[in-house]
């Protein structure tokens, strides 16, 4: 069980004006609090680069969350902009993220490859993106979930010389 804050951002011009019910954010948030994380945070932001860049900073350099997990905006629309949001943050990537997700999603659908989700850290805190749809939403976050626990270890302990574990 993670021990680990985490906070859910819902990108979605509909959610934000109230056209659409938000569905995915609240299952991400349930499924993240069953893995055992406590979600201190939740928004939802319109498709606006900056808009969804200040949301990630917040939750990173304000709020101290160690893992933002960002749903929707990763598909080919022009409004879809939430990789490149969340590439103009963060300070590394972190690929084998969405290449697991992308990975795992295949096998369900071939559409897994219209996703352009990415993840990489800011800070103490790890980003990753999904997809808007709760089913591919739920699919994405089962393939990476169980892994990332040990990526926040790495991330949040004390500098100290390499080992092994
Ligand atoms: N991944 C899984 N596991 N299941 C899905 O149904 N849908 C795909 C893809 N990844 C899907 C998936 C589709 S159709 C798109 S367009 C992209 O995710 C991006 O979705 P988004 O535009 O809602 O962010």
């Amino acid at each position: 069980m993670s021990r680990y804050s985490a906070a859910v951002i819902t990108v979605s011009d509909k959610s934000y004006q109230g056209q659409r019910e938000d569905l995915a954010g609240p299952m991400v948030r349930t499924m993240l609090e069953e893995a055992g994380f406590e979600v201190k945070y939740t928004s939802i932001v319109p498709d606006e680069k900056d808009l969804i860049e200040r949301e990630l900073i917040h939750t990173a350099d304000s709020l101290d969350i160690a893992l933002t997990v960002a749903t929707g905006g990763t598909g080919f629309s022009k409004r879809d902009v939430t990789p490149e949001a969340t590439e103009s943050v963060c300070q590394r990537m972190t690929p084998g993220i969405p290449e697991a997700m992308r990975y795992e999603s295949s096998k369900i659908t071939n559409r897994a490859m219209l996703s352009r989700a990415a993840a990489g850290i800011r800070g103490n805190t790890l980003i990753i993106n999904l997809p808007g749809s709760p089913k591919a939403a739920r699919e994405n976050l089962c393939a990476v979930l169980p892994a990332l626990e040990h990526g926040l270890d790495m991330l949040r302990s004390a500098p100290r010389d390499h080992e092994t574990e």
